[in-house]
């Protein structure tokens, strides 16, 4: 979040905390400044997945309009290939022009680490290492939220995580460098470039978190749309998609279509839906193969946080529950047996019991749980001071409000480790194994043909499915 509201208390109050802030040295040492590079040099390289196993792209900024391509081998060979880049000029709401180059690396074998380099002859990247992902687990991966680089208090210890070769893929739920587009672009220039040492050489999915939105413009996200690129679904957009991790399927989820709906309109709300409803249909059918489904997205349908009222705002209960025509995501996470959802904008962390519209499983709950898990992880190091928590939610867990990020560990397709690292006390603060030999969505409480999925444009179904709603919603 960092809502309007904490902020504009903090300014009034004089907030000792927020105007003593001094980023730690091994902050201040891992900052890039990028202001003195070459406009024709490549920069800020960062790697995503893409629909198909055998892809990996690569996405990069220059300030000069220059051709880009990138060059890649296979790490234990010296045959190079070369793939051209799609450059898009992108003016930012400020009026800065920076060139996007979008390059995918074809061909690759899953498992097999890879070497590349962009840009072009004389004003090459450094090379970066990767390792496409295994079809098998195990895999690490990283998961954090709502991370500026002011205070960026994870920075330092994330980057010693890509030194190792930590993690196999970094999952992440939206609000990126207190702003993209902050001080013309220049905060998220210096996010990338500090960053690059991790995003260039594990795969970084994202979605958008309200500070992507640029709603004081009306400028549609404009920066996000050009800092990422996401696994195309054929919509033309980055903020919703799906791809496939052993065992898991994973899907990145908007809430800010919902939250900024009255700017940007109800569209992206109902083709997301559609998407989603087949997205989860289609997945639905393979669970023999991949039990798994897990969600990410920015905003929490619940939490449990002092500035409470956050959780409760319209906009967040709109995302939960839906409002007019658009339908809220619970009831479709419910019915569709989505397994794990990450959230961030709290900026803490919380684990929550399954949830299910019944009572709270007590005993085993983390075995074939009864509903969806959710966590948020949003204590990365946004650009205020530690959250805090008021009275928890009856199906909180666990809460932590150091600065720090989630680890989850797949040893293995019924096996499952989630845990949240401090790094204030380089300590592990919670930790949960989820396990599931149940390879179908939620069946406890609902059968699956109540699950009325219903177009979200047709008012008549639409209503007969929220008569029928088996959540309540709580204030
Ligand atoms: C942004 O760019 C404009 C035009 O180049 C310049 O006048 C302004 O000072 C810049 N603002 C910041 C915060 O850097
Ligand atoms: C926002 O951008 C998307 C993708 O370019 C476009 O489809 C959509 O119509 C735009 N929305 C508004 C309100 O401009
Ligand atoms: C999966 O991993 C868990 C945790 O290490 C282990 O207890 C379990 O036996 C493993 N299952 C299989 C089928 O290997
Ligand atoms: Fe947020």
């Amino acid at each position: 979040m960092c809502s309007v509201r904490q902020l504009t208390l903090l300014v009034v109050l004089h907030s000792p905390l927020v105007h003593s802030f001094i980023p730690s040295p091994a902050l201040r040492a891992a900052t890039v400044d990028t202001s003195q590079l070459a406009a024709g040099m490549p920069q800020q390289v960062h790697i995503a997945l893409t629909k198909k196993n055998t892809e990996m792209s690569a996405t990069w900024v220059t300030f000069e309009e220059v051709n880009q391509q990138i060059n890649f081998r296979q790490l234990s060979t010296t045959k190079m290939y070369t793939n051209n880049a799609e450059t898009t000029k992108f003016v930012n709401p400020t009026g800065v022009i920076r060139y996007v180059h979008r390059a995918v690396m074809t061909g690759l074998t899953p498992g097999e680490s890879y070497a590349y380099q962009v840009g072009r002859q004389g004003y090459l990247s450094k090379e970066f290492v990767f390792k496409q992902l295994s079809l098998q687990p195990p895999y690490n991966i990283l998961v954090f939220g709502d991370l500026g680089v002011y205070k960026g208090e994870s920075i330092p210890s994330m980057l010693q995580d890509a030194e190792e070769k930590a993690y196999d893929l970094i999952v992440t739920v939206g609000d990126y460098a207190y702003d993209l587009f902050s001080n013309n672009g220049t905060t998220g220039d210096q996010f990338f470039a500090t960053l690059e040492p991790l995003f260039a050489t594990v795969p970084f999915m994202v979605v958008a978190g309200n500070h992507e939105a640029e709603e004081q413009w009306a400028a549609n996200y404009t920066t996000y749309r050009n800092s990422f690129t996401m696994p195309e679904e054929g919509y033309g957009d980055n903020q919703f998609y799906s791809f496939d991790v052993g065992p898991i399927h994973f899907i990145g989820l908007s809430s800010e279509y919902y939250g900024f709906y009255y700017i940007y309109g109800m569209d992206p709300v109902f083709n997301q839906y559609d998407w989603l409803v087949k997205d989860l249909q289609a997945s639905n059918k393979n669970r023999d193969t991949r039990p798994w489904i897990f969600s990410y997205s920015h905003r929490p349908f619940y939490c449990s946080n002092d500035y409470n009222d956050e959780c409760n705002t319209f906009e967040n209960q709109l995302v939960r529950d839906g409002f007019l025509e658009m339908p809220g995501l619970e009831q479709i996470f419910y019915d569709q047996g989505v397994d794990i959802t990450f959230w961030g904008h709290m900026h803490s962390y919380e684990r929550f019991l399954p949830r299910t519209p019944s009572a709270k499983e007590t005993a085993d709950p983390y075995n074939n749980p009864a509903g969806p898990i959710y966590f948020i992880s949003g204590s990365a190091g946004c650009h205020n001071n530690h959250a805090t928590f008021g009275d928890p939610d009856e199906y909180s867990a666990a809460r932590n409000s150091e600065f720090g990020y989630t680890r989850v560990f797949v040893p293995n397709s019924t096996h499952i480790r989630f845990e949240q690292y401090s790094v204030e006390h380089d300590a592990i603060v919670d930790s949960v194994w989820i396990s599931k030999d149940r390879q179908t969505p939620f069946t406890k409480d609902t059968k699956v043909d109540d699950a009325i999925i219903c177009h979200p444009k047709d008012m008549h179904c639409h209503k007969r499915r929220k008569a029928g709603r088996q959540f309540q919603i709580k204030h």
